[in-house]
């Protein structure tokens, strides 16, 4: 190696050297912005329920008062009981999707009610998502899948029984990366 080049290859590594330093350095020393998020703090955006059940908050919920909810806040853009108007139908099509007409609905299409109750919460009524209590989503949800057949009249629905819901096309999904290892298997 001449000379020169020696020289330049030595002052890139000492480049190197500094960047590498400085950036270790800096990553120790914070801008100081902000503060820690408290759990209160977390609790507040972590409200995502997950395909078993995962995070689905306290109370709960019957149809029959579901019933009520809907008619009030549900069914100008649902339809009566949920068969469609303005917005899609939320009842039927159960064994359509492999036709020529396939109707996907929450009891047709979805495979997993807990995030059901999560949809609903967190986007409806559509113009005031999250405006109901965590109680009233329960029975709306109760509401929905007592009208889908998927649920016997009179079910509590909560944390603990939404997770046991076996929706109808439950194993209807396949997993387009099946190499990827998934919580959920569908
Ligand atoms: C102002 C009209 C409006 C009201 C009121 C409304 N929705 Fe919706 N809803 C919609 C629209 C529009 C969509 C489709 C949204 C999309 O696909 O982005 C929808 C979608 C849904 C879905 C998903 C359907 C599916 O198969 O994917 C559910 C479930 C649902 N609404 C339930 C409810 C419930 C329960 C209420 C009352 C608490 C309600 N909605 C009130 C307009 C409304």
């Amino acid at each position: 190696m001449k000379t020169e080049e020696s020289l330049m290859y030595m002052r890139n590594w000492i480049l190197f050297l500094t960047i590498a330093l400085t950036t270790c350095v800096d990553g120790a020393d914070t801008p100081e912005l902000g503060q820690p998020a408290s759990e209160a703090d977390i609790e507040q955006v972590f409200w995502s329920v997950f395909p078993d059940g995962e995070n689905l908050p306290a109370g709960s919920g019957l149809a029959v008062d579901g019933k009520a909810l809907f008619n009030i806040y549900c069914i100008a853009c649902h339809g009566i009981e949920g068969a469609g108007l303005t917005a899609v139908a939320l009842v039927g099509g159960q064994g359509s999707l492999a036709t020529d007409t396939p109707l996907k609905t929450i009891g047709s299409y979805r495979p997993y009610a807990p995030t059901i109750f999560k949809y609903i919460r967190r986007s409806m009524p559509y113009i005031a998502p999250m405006s109901l209590s965590n109680d009233d989503y329960y029975a709306v949800t109760a509401y929905l899948l007592e009208l889908n057949g998927i649920l016997e009249p009179g079910s509590v629905v909560n944390a603990e029984t939404l997770p046991k819901v076996r929706m109808p096309n439950r194993d209807g999904f396949v997993n387009a990366y099946p190499k990827v290892p998934r919580k959920y298997d569908y």
